[in-house]
């Protein structure tokens, strides 16, 4: 049994800058699923948004946000984030050699799609969050308040009834024993769901377990039905294999077929650049096709050393860069929604906080703009710091029950392969939805009752698989309930955004009270 001011569930960008940030007299415990390393922050090679340009203004980079977002957007959580973008890049970019620099010692500033000026900060090319994190960790070392569990994987919450408040969470241990932890403050931060889908850039631990959490615990789930597609995923025999950077198009890559014909002309007037939802639909209609797109990196000078860490991931695929071509396909990338939370982080359940992608705060809207979620992420992570570093203060009652038992077996249990969930949500509830395929999934989803199975018993593969039904069930409900297309969101049987019936309007999922809740809170955001 253990009992910490501050529990936080997952390792990536924002766990850690609130990790670091909390004060020293704070006890800290960090669990993760598996290595700290393995988080998806890791992995991001685009950067971080910031107005830094002499002829950028924060005024333009919201903009930008809001367009993206298709007017989905929490206009305040905007305004906020996106202001204080430039003195956060600023004062982490002070800490040391952490991002990519000019020769004048100023920081580079990329491009990416729908900015309208070069703001992305990035760090060693094309491995900014590794940078980042390294960063982070360093710091993390530094501080002796801090506990790490590593390959500890979080699957209930604890609730005090009385209070209706979160006290903590159970997990499964590498023998599979439970063990729970308690805090005053429980944190999730998770990240998202990419691999609900076949095809994705992300960790292969990011399979929404902290939203599935917290919806079961009772807690208010948002938007789920905006899953960002990021159009260029590199596509080899029918399988991706990471990421290729829209800072590629950024520099100057485009779009083509075998031919050669730019297949971003006369879509959208900033062509290969355009919204991802608009770019990674474009690709799918050529891939539904039989068409295979590649991206055209002929005229890019030192690609290797601009972005060696794409070099190192072609070149491993027996793409090599001197070719000028590198196939792709679009695939799962980040959520919009989540578990819903004001800007500090907290959800609707006393004590339980999300932040990072598990979160949704209305930044994102219904399409992210590029290299906004480090920035969230970071944000947020300094943001709830300051708040629970205050509130902290106050004494709290601590939990005393101890509780570190094995299970006495096994069940066996009638669940679906990963594989067929993730492929199934792709052809159903991917890229392009309609009511018929939403309605079939629907009903395939709902066969296995994936929210009454009790976990204690089950292995952590099973869990997960619990999990990845129960956040299919979320988006597949939601992107039928929603009759428009609006940023990731598109429905062939509803092509155009319904400003009428749905601006503002948002979806919310509360599992503790049913669907009425759901149907309520279709409302508009103006008024949450
Ligand atoms: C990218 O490098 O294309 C991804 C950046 C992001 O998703 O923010």
């Amino acid at each position: 049994m253990t009992n910490d001011d501050v529990l936080i569930i997952g390792s990536g960008v924002a766990a850690l800058q609130l990790a670091v940030k909390l004060t020293n007299d704070l006890n800290v415990r960090i669990i993760t699923k598996e290595k700290i390393r393995t988080a998806n922050s890791y992995l991001a090679q685009g950067g971080i948004a910031a107005a830094l340009g002499v002829n950028d203004h924060p005024s333009k980079h919201i903009v930008d946000t809001l367009e993206a977002g298709r007017f989905h957007n929490n206009q305040e959580v905007v305004q906020e984030v996106i202001t204080a973008a430039p003195d956060l890049i600023m004062h982490i970019a002070q800490q040391g050699e952490i991002f990519d620099k000019k020769r004048n010692g100023e920081l580079f500033l990329g491009m990416e799609g729908a900015h309208s000026e070069k703001r992305i900060v990035h760090g060693g090319g094309d491995a900014t969050g590794k940078n980042v994190m390294e960063h982070l960790i360093s710091e993390l070392g530094q501080k002796r308040n801090i506990t790490i569990e590593e390959n500890v994987f979080a699957y209930e919450l604890l609730l005090n009834a009385k209070q209706n408040r979160c006290i903590g969470v159970k997990s499964k241990t590498s023998t599979e024993a439970i063990q729970s932890f308690y805090g005053k403050h429980v944190i999730i931060a998770t990240g998202g769901c990419g691999q609900l889908y076949t095809y994705t850039s992300n960790a292969k631990t990011v399979s929404g377990d902290g939203i599935a959490m917290a919806y079961l615990a009772g807690a208010d789930i948002v938007d789920m039905e905006f899953n960002q597609f990021h159009p260029t995923l590199l596509y080899i025999n029918g399988e991706t294999k990471g990421l290729i950077s829209e800072a590629v198009r950024g520099e100057g890559a485009t779009l083509v077929t075998d031919d050669g014909t730019q297949i971003m002309e006369g879509v959208h007037p900033l062509k290969d650049l355009g919204p991802r939802h608009v770019v990674s639909q474009r690709i799918y209609e050529f891939l539904k096709n039989g068409k295979q797109i590649y991206l055209d990196i002929s005229n890019i000078d030192d690609f290797e050393k601009r972005f060696p860490s794409i070099t190192s991931i072609c070149e491993g695929n027996g793409i090599q860069i001197a070719g000028g071509k590198i196939p792709v396909a679009p695939g799962s990338h980040f959520l919009m929604g989540g578990i819903k939370t004001d800007l500090m982080g907290r959800s609707s359940i006393d004590g339980l906080y999300a932040i990072g992608e598990a979160s949704c705060t209305g930044l994102h809207g219904a399409n992210r703009l590029a290299s906004n979620s480090l920035l969230e992420g970071l944000f947020q992570g300094e943001r709830l710091s300051k708040w629970i570093n205050e509130t902290c203060k106050v004494p709290q009652e601590l939990e005393q029950n101890k509780y570190f038992i094995h299970p006495n077996q096994e069940r066996v249990l009638n669940l679906p392969d990963v594989q067929q969930i993730k492929d199934l949500m792709m052809e159903r509830v991917g890229i392009v939805r309609n009511k018929e395929n939403l309605k079939k999934q629907l009903a395939w989803l709902n066969q296995y009752k994936a929210e009454s199975i009790h976990l204690d018993t089950c292995s952590p593969d099973d869990i997960t698989k619990v999990f990845m039904l129960i956040i299919a069930n979320l988006i597949t409900d939601a992107a039928l309930k929603r009759t428009e297309s609006r940023g990731g969101h598109f429905r062939s049987d509803f092509p155009k955004e319904d400003d009428h019936q749905w601006l503002r309007k948002t979806i919310i999922h509360n599992y503790k009270q049913g669907m009425e809740k759901c149907n309520e809170h279709i409302e508009t955001a103006l008024a949450t």
